[in-house]
């Protein structure tokens, strides 16, 4: 039988946060150590551009994901780890897919609708803004999702309209062209926790709330000091599922850790010893993974390294595969 494909990409805009490891490294990692699956992890630098023109911003969080998903072991021997803009088939595929899906598709796409109401509340033109890149990334995501003909697309709920695109998309090249893509599927895990942030809301970079996951250690702890919680005192019994300072616990601890926290607050534990709980809890788990990210930010050449490696691995299947696209769809030699 032959092994399903999982494949899923991170933009590269920002710094790695506590919400994106809980919610979407950590199980993308422990997946790719399936033996009945093959995993494609990869950074989208290509769809970063879209909505951050700033290159200094881009290349750093290109490098800060990078030296995460390694220090937190992520097997390259195992999963295949590449940079988008290292595989050039991928903007190739993208012109095709181009020509195949419908604008009223695109027109449909929840990031593009919601810029247009952004401009319209404003009393802006309805395109003011709106770069073709924003407007198409659905169809760079479909080449990203379609050249590796991946079966299933780990990704968060807001992401799965993408996926269905791609979907329709690839039955449409196939019912012209003859069957050459898998029809991925979108999973989203309900099972993993959405983290919230500093002040109790969805843990974002939009909503400027996050911890960044390879904090020294000091300033971890600061952060974690800054979590809200309420007025309650010492010795009051506090809820523990109203409560940021647990919801991090619960994410991080043994199911008996979490029964321990629970009674704890029940019994009025101090916010203040909640917080140093939580911060020796996370640094203990994060600590090594620290150092090690600190010594591959010191060493970019072998992160380079690694996604040549990478890239080298991808462009094996991709090189291949665009030969057959472009045969099938009549960009041939004159023969
Ligand atoms: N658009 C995705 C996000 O912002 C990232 C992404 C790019 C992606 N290409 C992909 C995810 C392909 C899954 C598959 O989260």
């Amino acid at each position: 039988m032959s092994k399903q494909r999982v494949l899923t990409g991170i933009t590269t805009t920002g710094t790695p946060h506590l919400g994106n490891y809980v919610g979407a490294i950590r199980p993308a990692i422990r997946s790719s150590e399936r033996d009945d699956a093959q995993s494609f992890y990869f950074l989208a630098d290509y769809h970063a551009l879209i909505k951050c023109q700033d290159p200094e911003q881009v290349h750093q969080s290109t490098r800060e994901i990078a030296a995460t998903w390694l220090a937190l072991g992520l097997n390259t021997d195992k999963a295949v780890f590449y940079r988008q803009s290292d595989i050039p088939e991928i903007p190739e595929l993208c012109w095709l897919l181009t020509c195949m899906a419908a604008k009223g598709l695109m027109n449909r796409a929840h990031a593009y609708k919601a810029a247009v109401a952004a401009n319209m509340e404003a009393g802006e033109d309805p395109d003011f803004g709106v770069t073709m890149g924003l407007y198409s990334y659905p169809v760079l995501m479909a080449a990203d999702i379609l050249m590796f003909n991946a079966n299933e697309v780990p990704v968060g709920k807001d992401q799965t309209q993408h996926v269905e695109m791609a979907r329709d998309i690839a039955a449409r090249f196939n019912h012209h062209y003859g069957d050459h893509f898998v029809l991925p599927e979108a999973k989203v895990d309900d099972h993993v926790a959405v983290l919230q942030g500093l002040d109790g809301r969805k843990m974002s970079k939009s909503y400027n709330n996050t911890i960044p996951l390879f904090l020294p250690e000091k300033k971890l702890k600061k952060h974690i000091n800054k979590i809200k919680t309420n007025l309650l005192e010492p010795g009051d019994p506090k809820d523990p599922d109203d409560s940021t300072v647990f919801q991090i616990w619960q994410a991080f601890a043994t199911p008996e850790q979490t029964d321990e926290m629970r009674t704890a607050f029940a019994e009025g534990i101090a916010w203040g010893e909640a917080k140093k709980q939580l911060f020796e809890l996370v640094n203990g788990q994060l600590g090594e993974a620290r150092e090690r990210y600190e010594a591959l930010l010191a060493n970019p050449a072998h992160i380079e390294e690694v996604l040549q490696a990478g890239a080298e691995k991808a462009r094996k299947e991709s090189r291949e595969f665009i030969g057959k696209l472009r045969e099938a769809v009549g960009i041939r030699p004159i023969r």
